[in-house]
């Protein structure tokens, strides 16, 4: 027996730090008796205190009432001890550090420790939910579920089924995620990355790429995407935002292990490799594809950009995000949806090629292409079936 989303009352969160807290601050606004547990004493105590600080700005928005907040505060139990955080729960999510071995023993003690019929969840951003599902004796109870920073905030929550999930235990999972006030997309498939983190790659990568070679400059790729395109952020800023150079050179040798199906099998731009060298790490380091000495962001004119052509960033993310149609990873609505809510981008991939044209996209494709011949990148930006097919037949994905 599987809990039922209605039955659902009582949700336990496994580590309290930047996620654990969001995620149990909005579960026990949203009504769920809820308890956070950590091993760390003093990440509870930081987390009670932000928790109801951060209930307090929605009540000076006018987004929640004293009453409300109060009434949540009550719900919400922080405690070390692990079996009396996870005893009762229907649902538990583990929001522990991302390691593989960590997660796997509160996997094992999850099991041990939660009510049989509770489904067992996991934050991670892009580990092994399958393996992590294996260390179980339930692992058709177990899921990922992956949220936003921060999670009070952003309205996303990507539910990530192995291949052990049935579709039952996801739709509870999403019924759930709904319950909070949150929009739930399905990756229906446990591969590297997920939905958003995987179209945020190319983005990242292939810009990367542009600039290695000596073609275009960081603040062009930069000014084009934000100030043309309506990106939140260019590229390169938002690697060094996100410490993205730092996490792609120290997982990338995860990631060329990884055997998950659709795992990556490129190296990382030694663009990135050069940087991460010289301890460029991003913003918090001071430098990164940006100096940071003088500004806090980098300062982007708007009109550097304006004779870039877009579409050689867009194209491999809308072949990344076709890919995932084909490989019936997600829907395409999904894919749109996780992108404007997950990374607020001003339009969906596979609306955007819809918007272009599938024809014009493959063309783009094939000129980058030919750029990548002598590296192993060559393979990740060779046009997949179904965007080929979509171009011969003048169809669109919508
Ligand atoms: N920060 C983000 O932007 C973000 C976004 C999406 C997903 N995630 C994922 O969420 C998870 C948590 O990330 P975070 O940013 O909150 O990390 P964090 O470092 O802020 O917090 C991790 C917490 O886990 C606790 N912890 C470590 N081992 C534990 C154990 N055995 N039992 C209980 N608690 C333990 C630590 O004491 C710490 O409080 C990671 O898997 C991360 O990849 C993070």
């Amino acid at each position: 027996m599987v809990v039922d989303s209605d039955d659902i009352e009582t949700v336990a969160v496994i580590g309290a730090g930047e996620m654990g807290r969001g995620i149990g601050a909005v579960a026990a606004l949203a009504g769920y008796k809820t308890a956070i547990t950590d091993i760390d004493e003093s990440q509870l105590e930081e987390a009670a205190e932000q928790i109801e600080w951060s209930y307090e700005k929605r009540v000076e928005k006018g987004n929640a009432t004293d009453e409300e907040v109060n009434a949540a505060l009550e719900r919400l139990v922080f405690t070390t001890e692990f079996d009396e955080a996870v005893g009762d729960a229907d649902f538990a999510t583990e929001a522990a550090v991302e390691q593989q071995t960590v997660k796997e023993d509160i996997f094992a003690d999850l099991d041990a420790a939660a009510p049989e019929d509770a489904i067992l969840a996991t934050n991670t951003s892009g580990l092994n939910i399958t393996q992590l599902a294996e260390t179980t004796d339930r692992p058709e109870q177990v899921i990922g579920t992956h949220w936003f920073n921060p999670p009070m905030l952003m309205e996303l929550v990507e539910v990530v089924m192995t291949e052990h999930t049935p579709d039952s235990v996801a739709d509870t999972a999403e019924e759930l995620v709904e319950s909070f006030g949150k929009t739930s997309i399905r990756c229906k498939m446990d591969i590297p990355s997920f939905i958003v983190n995987r179209l945020m790659r190319p983005y990242g990568e292939g810009p990367a790429w542009m600039v290695y070679r000596g073609e275009y400059s960081i603040e062009e790729i930069d000014s084009a995407m934000r100030y043309k395109e309506g990106f939140p952020m260019g590229p390169f800023e938002l690697a060094d935002f996100t410490g993205g150079i730092q996490i792609r050179v120290e997982g990338e040798q995860d990631h060329l292990e990884d055997d998950r199906p659709m795992a990556y099998d490129t190296e990382v731009c030694p663009l990135l490799h050069q940087l991460y060298e010289k301890e460029r790490y991003g913003q918090k380091a001071g430098a990164g594809y940006y100096e940071y000495d003088e500004h806090d962001e980098p300062q982007i004119s708007v009109d550097t950009g304006q004779d870039f052509d877009t579409l050689l960033v867009w194209a491999p993310i809308l072949n990344e995000a076709a890919k995932m149609v084909e490989n019936e990873v997600a829907s395409a609505e999904d894919i749109d949806t996780g992108a404007r809510l997950g990374g607020n981008w001003p339009v969906g991939p596979l609306e955007k090629t819809d918007e272009v044209g599938a024809d014009v996209v493959l063309e783009k494709l094939t000129e980058i292409a030919s750029r990548h011949k002598d590296t192993n990148k060559l393979a990740e930006t060779l046009p997949c079936d179904l965007l080929v097919q979509k171009a011969k037949n003048g169809e669109t994905f919508h």
